[in-house]
């Protein structure tokens, strides 16, 4: 087929434009042709152009390719003149040159237009031309071929291209393109390579050609996509935690085309996070992990894959991987409430706070149980779901544990199983639980009387083991009489120290002992409190003198006892009765006889007192006896007391007159004479009323209670008033029994009085008071006489 091309005319002229000369000829003249006779152009004398020296010019040095014959004055060509060299594809080529005479000077411009021949040939770029087209290229589709190229411009470049008849291909063009049109369908079966001949034309004349070889290679068609084994590939239990590169699955998809076509690879079809875990072989279909697996994030993964062959046919598939859970999650446990601190009265049973126990894995891993460590008296019931009370089970004492590490664990049921556990910091508050103790049951301290005011005694202590001010011990005294003043003018407590003090000084012959309540109370509210005896026990000092009671002390009164003259030796004679207001050795008496008439003659038992006469009384023997005895108690230092005890040995009272011859005072003979008569009625009286007193006494009980009053009575206002043996320990004061011996008159009428002098059994309202001035009333005459003898 053949195609033509625009066609430029094509004409060579005389053209004269502005005066120029212009000369239009064909390139590649031989050399000397003449292209016109430029003397006559420009009416030149051409005899004269040699004398002028005319010549042709080029501005610079190019070359003039034209000269002019002198002898002619014809322009001829000098040099071989090539379009294509000169102007390459512009259609029009101008060469511009001067015609220059001298003498004168002159100078005539003229152009040269030169023509285009058909010299050059239409040239493919290559030799041949490869295309590969697919056997199931449709009919009708284009293939673009290189266009042939030609020096030559206007009609003698390419006009036309013609291809060499063939089975399957047409010529065709598409403006400035040519392509290969497919007519009829290839088989690459039938016919694996064709070859065309392709010629370009060009129109000059005579005309010529290029031609190239077009070699075309039948290629097989793709008519097969992969096509995988399975359209839903399942992987089921991969393990969580499968180490990397594990073989999941292997997918596989087969190609019936061969080759290139053929060959299949693999791949996701998105990239997604998901399929970040996984690789798939591009080329062997197998999956692996390439990701860390966690059930708890993601227990399946669904993918879609596809298989591509060589040139882009895919199939694709469904790729589901299961994952099967590991016992790799702990149980964790959350407190969720804590009533923290509990009181210590908190009743068993109740609620202190709530757990909360997750296990992020599933089925029996995630099963979990709690417990509580043993020796706490708490324990874990549980709630809805997951959900745990912390109970109190018994009673709390915080004064014993004070605070709890409450150690809870959950187990699940994995295998192997995992645990965690928690520490639950509970402390108990305190409440007022505990009274004070004291250390002791009671208390005891002894003090010597007169003790200085503000002395310390004793202290108490007690304790409280409850909290701060639950705990903070305050004592103070109970109030209370001690005879019959309150205690507090006796003694204080220091209400922090615990330390009691004296507030007096204390007299042993008052009391010898007294009781007091100090109570401790704490700071809580409500306070609590005990109370504890204090015994004060006020211990003897020797600061009092014995007390002579009979005979009655010197100086005061006057005594006389008779001593029968036939008196053996051994005989009582009389009796010296004194007591002490302290105790103990301090009132242990003894009796000396410090100085007599006659030292021979009477003794007197160092503690009895009983006067007794060492030998039988004599003729010789002096009437009248004096002894003055002294009582000593065995106080460090000991104190002591003196009296006089005045003898008369004597029969009867008819001897009485004999007083007169020891009486140094004449003139009251006869008043002490009625004295003696007087004083021994009075006794006889009082024998005689006491024996009735005794006698009724004895009869209406056993142990006679004797009141009396007389010589030889002690009068109980003598005695201190506690007289009476208070704790049974002192060694003389288990009985205060004095022995009275009347000698008035004669050895037969001898009485012997045994009285105890108790205060329960003689009350003092009861006694029968008897001054020693009474005495001295009866007997102060007698005194008198005494005295001066
Ligand atoms: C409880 O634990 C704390 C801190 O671990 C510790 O200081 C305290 O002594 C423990 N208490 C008991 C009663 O174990
Ligand atoms: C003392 O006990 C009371 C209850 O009896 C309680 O309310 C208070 O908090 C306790 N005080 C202290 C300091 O623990
Ligand atoms: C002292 O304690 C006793 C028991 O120890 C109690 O019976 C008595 O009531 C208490 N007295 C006072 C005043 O608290």
């Amino acid at each position: 087929m053949a195609l033509k091309r625009n066609c430029f005319v094509f004409f060579l002229m005389w053209q004269t434009v502005n005066g120029d000369v212009s000369y239009s000829f064909q390139e590649e003249m031989k050399r000397g042709s003449v292209i016109g006779n430029i003397a006559k152009d420009l009416n030149l004398d051409s005899s004269k152009l040699s004398a002028r020296n005319a010549r042709v010019d080029a501005t610079g040095n190019r070359k003039r390719y034209c000269d002019i014959s002198l002898s002619t004055g014809d322009l001829i060509v000098a040099d071989r003149i090539d379009r294509e060299g000169l102007c390459g594809e512009k259609l029009s080529c101008v060469i511009k040159r001067d015609l220059v005479l001298e003498n004168p000077l002159e100078l005539h411009p003229f152009s040269l237009h030169i023509q285009d021949i058909n010299d050059n040939s239409p040239q493919f770029k290559e030799e041949s031309i490869n295309i590969e087209i697919r056997e199931s290229a449709d009919r009708g589709a284009r293939f673009v071929i290189e266009e042939a190229h030609d020096a030559d411009v206007g009609q003698n470049s390419v006009q036309q291209y013609s291809l060499k008849k063939n089975e399957h291909f047409i010529l065709a063009s598409n403006g400035n393109t040519i392509e290969l049109v497919l007519d009829k369908e290839l088989d690459r079966e039938k016919q694996q390579e064709i070859n065309l001949l392709l010629t370009a034309l060009d129109g000059g004349s005579p005309q010529r050609s290029g031609t190239v070889v077009i070699h075309v290679t039948v290629l097989d068609a793709n008519d097969n996509a992969p096509v995988f084994s399975q359209a839903v590939y399942k992987a089921r239990l991969l393990p969580e935690n499968s180490p990397l590169d594990t073989l999941v699955i292997t997918v596989s998809a087969t190609d019936a085309d061969e080759g290139m076509y053929g060959e299949v690879t693999y791949g996701f079809d998105h990239v997604s996070n998901e399929n970040q875990m996984f690789s798939l072989n591009p080329k062997t279909g197998e999956v692996t992990v390439v990701g860390s697996i966690d059930y708890e994030k993601e227990s399946s993964y669904e993918m879609q894959i596809s298989a591509k062959d060589g040139l882009g046919l895919a199939s694709h598939a469904t790729l589901i991987i299961e994952i099967t859970d590991k016992n790799d999650n702990a149980p964790v446990i959350y407190l969720k409430s804590l009533s923290n601190p509990i009181p210590e009265d908190t009743p068993p049973g109740t609620e202190v706070g709530i757990i909360n126990v997750q296990d992020r894995d599933s089925e029996t891993n995630k099963q979990v149980r709690c417990s509580i460590q043993q020796n706490v008296p708490f324990k874990l019931v549980p709630s809805i779901k997951n959900y745990y009370s912390l109970v109190t089970t018994g009673q709390l004492d915080r004064e014993l544990v004070s605070d709890y590490n409450i150690t809870i664990t959950a187990t699940d049921e994995g295998s192997p199983p995992l645990s965690s556990s928690k520490t639950v910091q509970l402390s108990v508050a305190d409440i007022n639980d505990n009274p004070p103790v004291f250390d002791e049951q009671s208390y005891s301290a002894y003090v010597t009387e007169n003790n200085k005011p503000g002395s310390t005694l004793c202290s108490v202590t007690a304790r409280d083991p409850d909290w701060r001010q639950n705990g903070t011990v305050i004592y103070s005294l109970l109030a209370g009489e001690v005879n019959g003043a309150p205690v507090s003018s006796y003694l204080s407590v220091n209400g922090d120290t615990g330390v009691i003090h004296a507030v007096r000084s204390f007299d042993y012959e008052q009391f010898r002992s007294f009781k007091v309540h100090v109570m401790a109370r704490d700071n809580g509210s409500p306070p609590l409190s005990s109370n504890v005896t204090v015994s004060v026990f006020i211990s003897d000092v020797n600061d009092n003198s014995p007390q002579i009671l009979y005979p009655a002390p010197e100086g005061n009164s006057f005594m006389t006892e008779l001593v029968p003259k036939a008196a053996h030796g051994g005989s009582l004679v009389s009796k010296v009765i004194a007591v002490d207001a302290d105790s103990g050795q301090n009132a242990w008496l003894s009796y000396h006889i410090v100085k007599s008439t006659d030292p021979g003659l009477f003794t007197i038992g160092l503690h009895s007192g009983e006067i007794r006469t060492q030998r039988d009384i004599s003729e010789s023997d002096s009437m009248k006896q004096n002894l003055i005895v002294s009582v000593k108690d065995n106080g460090q230092p000991s104190l002591s007391a003196t009296c006089s005890m005045y003898l008369l040995i004597s029969d009867n009272l008819a001897e009485v007159p004999e007083l007169k011859d020891i009486s140094y005072d004449e003139k009251n003979s006869k008043l002490t004479s009625y004295l003696i008569i007087a004083l021994v009625s009075v006794s006889t009286f009082f024998l005689t009323f006491i024996i009735i007193i005794l006698g009724v006494r004895f009869c209406r009980k056993r142990k006679p209670r004797l009141l009396f009053d007389g010589a030889v009575a002690i009068p109980s206002a003598y005695l201190p008033p506690n007289y009476a043996d208070v704790d049974g320990t002192g060694t003389l004061r288990s009985a205060y029994n004095y022995d009275a011996y009347l000698t008035t008159g004669s050895r037969t009428s001898d009485f012997k009085f045994v009285t105890s002098y108790n205060d329960n059994t003689l009350p003092a309202d009861q006694t029968l008071r008897k001054s020693p001035s009474d005495f001295a009333d009866v007997f102060g005459d007698i005194s008198k006489v005494v005295k001066k003898s």
